[in-house]
């Protein structure tokens, strides 16, 4: 409720920023423990709507080189604003009636389960502070731009947006089986090997895939990671040290990477249906658990992870 001076108590005065690790809007959020949040527009300062600005100015170029023809149409089909941080509102207006997908504010890290089960029901966890002015190149922690300029535009296209329902269903599968298993060690050993796997098709397909393009001798990027990146978007395309290989579930499933530099090995799959058809792969291998021993490496598997599958 406003007071005398019409302040709302606790608020933050407007335009004092969502800039990503210095937010005190999203610190509190944290401390209270609240992981799906309001987007508050008003405090963006006018320096994170620069930065929008710039990173979408300088990406518009190199996408319509090098961005798979599915994510062009996406971002045609979202009308995002060039010049100001996008309202999550005004994107789920045109997002939702095309495949069901709704952008839905966090407050920043959601644990594995629950992120892939906010996929299955066609919510997309989405990071609302903006990167530092001064690094637009790389941060380690997603923001605004990786996820509405990197991955949106992805979900207006039905068959994309099937596939990250089927991830969805993979994690209650993932569950499933692992409550079945009675000794609570074998029970953890073998779901951090399912989850490690899960990771790492999500992370070479979903955040760092490859398509064929229409000739079907070129490439070209449908992965956020890469979509959200101004240098690695003509590196993964156009570098002769990168490697790229047709998409096989037995190679990702067990294929470690690192966050911290360009990808320089890469997959590339046919058609959203060919991803598809993948993660029906993938679930039905998790049943014969066959993702059960994968081979040891990053990603690691932490706690709140491992959690996140076994709550009730
Ligand atoms: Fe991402």
């Amino acid at each position: 409720m406003a007071n005398a001076t019409g302040e709302v108590p606790g608020a933050f005065p407007p335009g004092i920023g969502m800039t990503t690790t210095m937010s005190p809007f999203i610190e509190r959020a944290q401390a209270k423990g609240e992981v799906y949040i309001e987007q508050p527009y008003d405090l963006y300062s006018e320096e994170n709507h620069e930065t929008w600005r710039r990173l979408y100015a300088r990406m518009l170029p190199r996408w319509e080189k090098y961005g798979n023809e599915h994510f062009l149409q996406g971002i045609a089909n979202l009308c995002l604003n060039p010049d100001r941080v996008p309202r999550l509102e005004d994107v789920n207006q045109f997002l939702s009636p095309l495949t069901g997908f709704r952008a839905k504010a966090v407050s920043g890290y959601v644990p594995a389960f629950q992120f892939f089960d906010c996929l299955r029901n066609r919510d997309f966890p989405t990071t609302i502070t903006v990167r530092h002015g001064d690094k637009i190149d790389y941060l380690p922690e997603p923001d605004i731009f990786h996820d509405i300029a990197g991955h949106v535009p992805m979900h207006t296209d039905k068959a994309f947006a099937e596939t990250l329902v089927r991830f969805g269903d993979c994690a209650h599968t993932a569950a499933e089986l692992a409550k079945g298993v009675t000794d609570p060690e074998e029970r953890i050993r073998r779901l951090t090997s399912v989850i490690k796997a899960m990771a790492r098709f999500f992370w070479f397909t979903i955040e760092f895939g490859l398509m064929k393009d229409r000739s079907g001798t070129g490439y070209k990027a449908y992965g956020s990671g890469l979509l959200s990146s101004f240098g690695e978007l003509e590196h993964c395309i156009e570098s002769p040290e990168v490697q790229r290989y047709p998409v096989q579930l037995e190679w990702v499933v067990n294929q470690y990477f690192e966050i911290d530099h360009y990808q320089p090995l890469l997959f590339v799959v046919d058609s959203f249906d060919h991803l598809f058809s993948l993660v029906d792969e993938l679930e039905g291998w998790m049943r014969k658990g066959k993702l059960d021993n994968v081979s040891p490496g990053e990603p690691g598997v932490g706690e709140a992870d491992l959690r996140s599958f076994l709550h009730d």
